[in-house]
């Protein structure tokens, strides 16, 4: 059965640490506390005048260099973000044209933190179906954006950064096996941005009632996220028989440490098999998952098998299993 298998992945991240203590001078909050309700320790800034495309670009560089493919074998990007380089054209196509992807089609996926697994998810479908040869798949959020950094709620626990993954097929029993996603509109109370939209376009008063930022009711989204993360993974496991025992790293989206431990606990898996980054970079929302495959690359072994999941705004969530395949 022809599969689609990610094949190479890079990364990037801005320089500039936004550490706690330098939040503990913007708004009324402590090092103790991020830590402990998040387990989050610093995060990366992308400066002004640059966008999520410019970093999208420098993750998607990377992954064809380490493959050594010719941009021009690609025939599709999907660019997974919440903070596009602008409402429109998608920023997939900025990439496209950037890293010379010239045979390229494209378009952004926009499902908050898990627009990165139902990129992938479709990426995949596509190259399954024998539409397209060669993907790549870019999360990439500057999440700094939309961020009021005089809320205290939401500034300590986004930061910015960027992953690829290429994607290409193979007849082996590796890659992307199955997924198992969901999403309920009714969510969208509790996490959402109130104004840029067509419903409440820019204004002066939209800009004085700081209504373009992230808008997070915490507790109801924690709450949410630790039971459906579980339950998409524990679905997924179920339907192919698979137990802990056979999970070789658990790839969950990093948005509160308790979030993962809850989770993970629930899955029966020990943090040992966790894939874990919040610490380094915080929520980078469609990035994180990319940015996990990134960091623990070195410790995977072709046929590993892993369970992504995720959980965001809309409510989206959603489970993927992966093999790894190199
Ligand atoms: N520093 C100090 N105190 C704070 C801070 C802060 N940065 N933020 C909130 N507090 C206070 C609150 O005001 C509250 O005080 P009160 O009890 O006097 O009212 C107290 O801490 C507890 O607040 P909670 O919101 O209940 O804190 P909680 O333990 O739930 O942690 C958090 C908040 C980190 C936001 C958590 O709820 C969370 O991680 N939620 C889920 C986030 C998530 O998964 N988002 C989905 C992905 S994001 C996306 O899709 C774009």
């Amino acid at each position: 059965m022809r599969r689609a298998a990610i094949t190479a992945v890079g990364a990037y991240l801005p320089p500039r640490r936004l550490t706690n203590a330098d939040l503990e001078k913007l708004v009324d909050t402590s090092d103790e506390w991020i830590l402990e309700r998040t387990g989050i320790r610093e995060r990366r800034i992308l400066g002004r005048g640059k966008g999520s495309a410019y970093m999208a670009i420098k993750a998607a560089e990377e992954a064809l260099q380490k493959r050594q493919i010719d941009p021009a074998e690609i025939d599709l990007v999907i660019v997974a973000t919440v903070t596009p380089e602008h409402p429109f054209p998608a920023t997939a196509n900025i990439v496209a044209n950037a890293i010379g992807a010239h045979r390229a089609w494209g378009f952004d996926v926009e499902a908050a933190c898990s627009s990165f697994l139902y990129a992938l998810s479709s990426a995949a479908d596509s190259i399954v179906a024998g539409r397209v040869q060669k993907a790549l798949v870019i999360g990439s959020d500057k999440m700094s954006a939309i961020i009021d950094y005089t809320d205290r709620a939401t500034c300590v626990i986004f930061g910015d950064g960027a992953g690829a993954v290429l994607l290409e097929p193979t007849d082996e029993e590796v890659g992307i096996m199955d997924y198992h996603h969901q999403a309920d509109g009714s969510g969208c109370a509790f996490l959402h941005m109130k104004a840029g939209g067509s419903v409440l376009p820019p204004s002066l008063r939209t800009v004085r009632n700081r209504l373009h930022y992230v808008y997070q009711e915490g507790r109801q989204v924690f709450k949410h996220a630790v039971v459906q993360m579980a339950a998409a993974s524990e679905a997924l496991m179920k339907k192919h028989g698979l137990t802990a025992d056979d999970i070789a790293f658990f790839v969950p989206h990093q948005a509160n440490r308790r979030i993962i431990e809850a989770a993970a606990q629930r899955l029966g898996l020990p943090m040992e098999k966790v894939m874990l980054n919040i610490d380094r970079y915080g929520n980078t929302t469609s990035a994180t998952l990319p940015l996990c495959l990134y960091d623990y690359e070195s410790q995977l072994k072709k046929g590993d098998n892993l369970i992504l999941a995720t959980f965001g705004g809309g409510f989206t969530w959603g489970a993927l299993w992966l093999r790894w395949a190199y």
